[in-house]
């Protein structure tokens, strides 16, 4: 039995926050960020949405493009790094909010691989068998987690949802994934902050080394794709589309470079979406398949990573 992914769908916040806006806000300019990033705007979610809220509507969605009702879905994990509270999850929300009854829901922390990785773990459940409609979503409100003062870090993020419905099927759909991590880099990207005693204790917003970080994606980008296409006896070539986690234009130039693999098969959304963290593939991914860039029996590479150090590739037959 494998999986496949039958419905896509997104969600984004109306309110759009423009270079020119941040010009206004830090010493920036729309010039700099542009050329450093690729970034030209974001969307920023309202103060009354929780990530729940933006995954329930990318959610719907999806389950109305899969032709699935709440009924249907019997498993559901969130990709958060911006959950609503500390517990419950927010899948466990978001299974409220959507009417669906008893089933498994569960978050999946791994910052901007988390779609990558839920995607990964819901295809245990159903190419093994235990589940037969997966809801799998990436949701994320960076907005609540940037210093906006912090000129290196608040240009770069925004806010959104994707999700997918992941089913049963006879024929493949997820091919492999591809999981990987390494905790020695903890300190190059996070929030470090923790709720103790009622009390925030240390720094709740984002802390990031750049530089290390665009090396450390660039190269483990490349690999772990190499990993993916290896063991599926494919080449580079084959690569219908490739959607990689949406940082910065540079980074995913530079994996397209390093991989062979021309621009014009690269899903890029990053100027318009800014860095939704664990959302970016799922939005990319929802935003080819309705413009009609994604044709049945292409092959597509979603790659993330992200903080942990997290990284990891699905490659599968749309
Ligand atoms: N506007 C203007 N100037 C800025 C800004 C800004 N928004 N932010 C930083 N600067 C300044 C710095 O203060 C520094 O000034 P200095 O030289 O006087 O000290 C200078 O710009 C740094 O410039 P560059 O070295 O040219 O910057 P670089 O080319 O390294 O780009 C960037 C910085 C965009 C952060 C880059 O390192 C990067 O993209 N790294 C990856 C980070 C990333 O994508 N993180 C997302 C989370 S991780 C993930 O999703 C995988």
């Amino acid at each position: 039995m494998y999986s496949r992914i039958i419905g896509t769908g997104s969600y984004l916040p109306e309110r759009v926050l423009t270079n020119q806006d941040l010009e206004k806000m830090v010493e920036t300019s729309d010039e700099w960020i542009r050329t450093r990033t690729g970034i030209t705007q974001r969307h920023i979610a309202r103060e009354d949405q929780s990530a729940s809220d933006l995954a329930m509507l990318a959610s719907l969605n999806a389950m109305t493009a899969a032709g699935v009702t709440s009924k249907d879905i019997d498993l559901i994990i969130v990709a958060t790094t911006t959950p609503d509270m500390v517990f419950p999850s927010t899948a466990c929300i978001l299974q409220d909010k959507l009417g669906v009854e008893n089933c498994p829901a569960f978050d999946v922390q791994a910052v901007c691989s988390g779609f990558v990785y839920a995607l990964a773990t819901a295809d245990m459940f159903v190419s093994s068998g235990k589940c037969r409609n997966a809801l799998v979503v990436g949701s994320e409100i960076y907005s609540r987690i940037l210093n906006w003062n912090d000129r290196s870090t608040c240009v770069l993020f925004g806010d959104g949802a994707g999700a997918v419905v992941l089913s049963q099927s006879d024929e493949p759909g997820i091919l492999s994934s591809h999981l990987h991590a390494s905790g020695h880099y903890r300190d190059v990207l996070s929030v470090p902050g923790s709720i103790s005693g009622g009390i925030i204790r240390g720094n709740p917003y984002i802390n990031m080394d750049g530089g290390a970080v665009f090396k450390f994606a660039v190269k483990v980008l490349e690999d772990v794709a190499h990993e993916a296409i290896a063991e599926n006896q494919l080449q580079t070539s084959d690569i219908d589309w490739l959607i990689p986690h949406q940082a910065n234009i540079r980074i995913i130039r530079s994996t397209a470079q390093k991989l062979g693999i021309p621009l014009d098969k690269v899903v890029i959304t990053v100027d318009k979406h800014g860095n939704t963290s664990a959302a970016s593939i799922p939005l990319a991914l929802d935003i080819a398949v309705r413009d009609g860039r994604i044709h049945k029996d292409q092959l597509i590479m979603l790659e993330g990573v992200g903080g942990g150090f997290t990284w990891g590739a699905v490659l599968l037959r749309w």
